[in-house]
């Protein structure tokens, strides 16, 4: 007879209930592990686990079946694995591999990033992956931080955004997940002190709420099934067992049903590094009981639970619920139903790899262009110079660590798709497609090991084709070495012997393109001051070679836009735009007076010049205050301006949505695309608060010569602050929006409006 939970009639809730009932004590604890496929012991009790990770290939499709056959209840293992931006950890790299998150936040497009995770989701599920650990739904602040490469940006609402559309992709219908997705590392672990890898988040609870809990309203909204918490420590409390956390604001304040997920090991870190005051097993249930359900890669976890049960500790109830808030999962996810996975190495098809191509271009920012691009018709010689030229690691980034330590699955990852794939590659075929002669010259990168006359020599080598070429590309920036978890930097110069290497072709006088291929912003105001162009390629994956010749040729246009703030000196972190206002601010943005021409003045508004130039850093050139590159800040070929901008009312009541237009004008021969930004300021209230915020942006084409006028909508959610209490509210009074291409304030039309308390007699 079939088990009663079996019954395909019944939603899932009702099936984990009636499973939940029926499992013994230390069945229910199983569920609640995750264990690491690389170091578990074999010969487990098959109860023991519920869910595993890092395991992949045939291994995991042996571990399916016999996992499986053997539990009681037949109760199938279900796989995780980090896939933040393709399957990029599978077996052999036989999958596509995205760019990195970060420079998916640099395509501020939406669709696009929900096609990355369909196609991750795609390709994860066939090779029998069903649970991915991502998104990563911090946000970028201190960029000395290892791991700023995982976030789609600085900005709350961008990452939100783009975080719950890579959710939507990854899960599809969240009743019937294709993948389920995990939003990670709540919260405020990406602002920790210094940028040190999980060091204390020493951030109030305002700020977390203003700024590192947004984006997971988002991610709970889109319906992700589980959530991730982090290493660190919140106001003394580590994140696994912070129930102010993971009760009061995710689950209660956010409304999140899913399951949390601790991060590996997470038990051990309060033991050992927070030194709190217990046993591994404590924290265990402590965690269980703050409302982290599942342990990642810990041992001992159903010993703790059934002694804690079996000593009245713990009662069965609550480890019930939380057993049954995963086996939900698995049925949604229809792993009752699934036959056991075949093992498969190869799902990178051809039209998933034009996505990727795609999205690398969208994500290349193009940064300074002082008319050395696009390359011209005439262009017959050019020198490409720098090792990260022809660096599979460094194009692939972030989350490929499993594969890209593998020389076998770097070598498979190059296929089919060898011709097109690095940057040296494309261009070179590029070149030969354009009749140009290209000239590769490794010279120096980042890494280190090469001697200092081999760079010496490599310098002078590169020199010599620079003399010799009508232009040179160079491509310098960072690597897997640094960046990555536990992988902070103090510096944010390029490394090595890069700038020497910049520096001495730029002496050649011949034009200058640099392309960083960076995992992050760095420092690099000699860049901005001496180079001709300047693009960003992050970490573009596998379609990144391809996409590169498009743009530096012109076929394709830039609309990719800067989602995080570039510093010029590393001691003037954090730079994010979305400061305090008050904060090293730009120019005086401050009250009505001086950002409005015609509202009506208030005198105790007004700051003196002292004050203002007294903001900023005493030891830095003042038009360093806000970095070098604003956030949202991105060129294009196209020539398109903002020509008028209005609210469509002068005052809008509480709850509405405020709406504006704007018109845009294409001036230039070439069609092309603008991203409208609008920012909103709050310009009085009873707390501090960002001096402003992006509320709403638009990719709008504009063909060449012609007008185009579009409407957008400011979220009531954009308007609102936390206030002395805590609580999430719109303050009636005076707005600004700010609409333009970037964040910097010089550059935004400034729109007043008042929002009323209610509707005007
Ligand atoms: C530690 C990382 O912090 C987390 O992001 C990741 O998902 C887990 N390890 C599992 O690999």
């Amino acid at each position: 007879m079939l088990a009663p939970w079996m019954n395909t009639e019944l939603p899932a809730p009702a099936r984990a209930q009636l499973l939940a009932d029926a499992m013994t004590v230390p069945e229910l604890a199983g569920q609640l592990l995750a264990g690491d496929a690389n170091n578990w012991p074999t010969g487990l009790p098959p109860h023991e686990l519920g869910l595993l990770f890092n395991c992949k290939g045939a291994k995991l499709a042996r571990m399916a079946r016999e996992l499986r056959e053997r539990h009681r209840l037949r109760v199938p293992v279900l796989f995780a694995l980090d896939c933040a931006h393709g399957h990029a950890m599978s077996e052999n790299l036989g999958a596509t591999v995205f760019p990195t998150p970060l420079a998916l936040g640099a395509t501020f497009d939406i669709a696009l990033v929900r096609e990355v995770g369909r196609w991750t989701a795609q390709e994860m599920a066939a090779t029998g992956i069903r649970w991915n650990f991502g998104p990563n739904v911090d946000i970028a602040r201190d960029l000395r931080f290892g791991r700023i490469e995982e976030t789609f940006g600085e900005d709350p609402g961008l990452v939100g955004t783009l975080g719950a559309a890579m959710i939507e992709g990854l899960q599809g219908d969240p009743a019937h997940p294709t993948v389920l997705a995990t939003a990670k590392h709540i919260t405020g672990y990406s602002e920790s002190v210094g940028g040190r890898d999980s060091a204390e988040c020493a951030l109030s609870w305002r700020t977390l709420r203003r700024d590192h809990l947004p984006p997971y309203r988002h991610a709970v909204r889109a319906g992700v099934w589980s959530v991730m918490s982090g290493y660190h420590a919140i106001d003394g409390v580590p994140c696994v067992i912070n129930r102010k956390l993971l009760r009061d604001e995710l689950r209660s304040q956010l409304g999140f049903q899913g399951f949390v997920v601790s991060d590996a090991d997470n038990v051990q870190w309060c033991t050992l590094l927070q030194a709190l005051d217990g046993t591994s097993a404590e924290f265990i249930v402590r965690g269980i009981e703050a409302g982290n359900e599942v342990h990642l890669a810990v041992s001992g976890v159903v010993e703790a639970l059934v002694a804690a049960v079996n000593s009245g500790r713990m009662d069965v109830a609550t480890l019930r619920a939380a057993a049954a808030l995963v086996l939900q999962a698995k049925f949604a996810l229809g792993l009752f139903e699934a036959a056991a996975p075949e093992p498969v190495s190869q799902v990178r098809t051809p039209a998933s790899f034009q996505a990727a191509v795609d999205a690398a271009a969208a994500s290349m920012v193009l940064l300074e262009n002082r008319g050395a691009l696009p390359l011209q018709p005439q262009t017959r010689r050019i020198a490409l110079v720098g090792t990260l030229a022809d660096d599979v690691r460094q194009q692939l980034g972030c989350w490929t660590i499993l594969c890209r330590n593998d020389d076998a699955a770097l070598e498979l990852a190059k296929q089919p798709d060898a011709a097109s794939w690095t940057y040296r590659a494309a261009l070179q075929a590029q070149a030969d497609r354009t009749g140009c002669e290209l000239k590769y010259v490794p010279a120096c990168g980042p890494t280190p090991g090469v001697s200092a006359q081999d760079e010496e020599a490599g310098i002078a080598a590169a020199v010599a084709a620079a003399q010799d070429a009508d232009v040179v590309i160079a491509i310098v920036g960072d690597s897997d070495h640094w960046c990555g978890e536990g992988r902070d930097r103090a510096d944010l110069s390029l490394p090595g012997r890069q700038q020497a290497l910049l520096e001495a072709l730029k002496a050649t006088g011949k034009p200058l393109v640099v392309v960083l291929a960076v995992t992050k912003p760095h420092a690099l105001p000699w860049v901005q001051a001496n180079a001709d162009a300047v693009v960003c390629a992050w970490s573009s994956g596998m379609g990144g070679g391809r996409a590169l010749a498009d743009l530096l040729w012109g076929e394709r246009d830039f609309s990719g836009r800067t989602p995080i703030t570039w510093p010029a000196h590393v001691g003037q972190l954090p730079v994010n735009y979305d400061r305090v206002h008050g904060a090293h601010f730009e120019g005086f943005s401050g009250g009505p007076n001086q950002s409005v021409p015609n509202a009506p003045k208030d005198p105790s508004r007004d700051l003196n010049i002292w004050r203002i130039e007294n903001t900023r850093h005493i030891d830095l050139p003042a038009d360093w205050v806000h970095g070098l590159w604003a956030f949202g800040h991105g060129l294009s070929y196209a020539r398109i301006d903002l020509v008028a901008a209005e609210m469509l009312q002068a005052s809008w009541v509480l709850g509405d949505t405020p709406r504006m237009q704007v018109q845009l004008r294409n001036s230039g021969p070439r069609d092309g695309s603008a991203l409208v930004q609008v920012y909103v300021r709050d310009v009085a209230a009873s707390v501090t608060r960002p001096d402003r915020r992006l509320a709403a942006w638009a990719h709008l084409q504009v063909a060449a010569g012609a007008k185009v006028t579009a409407e957008l909508d400011i979220h009531p959610e954009a308007l609102e602050l936390i206030d002395a209490e805590g609580r999430r509210v719109t303050e009636p009074g005076l707005f600004h929006a700010l609409v333009g291409f970037s964040s910097q304030v010089s550059g935004l039309q400034v729109l007043p409006f008042e929002v009323l308390s209610k509707q005007r007699p």
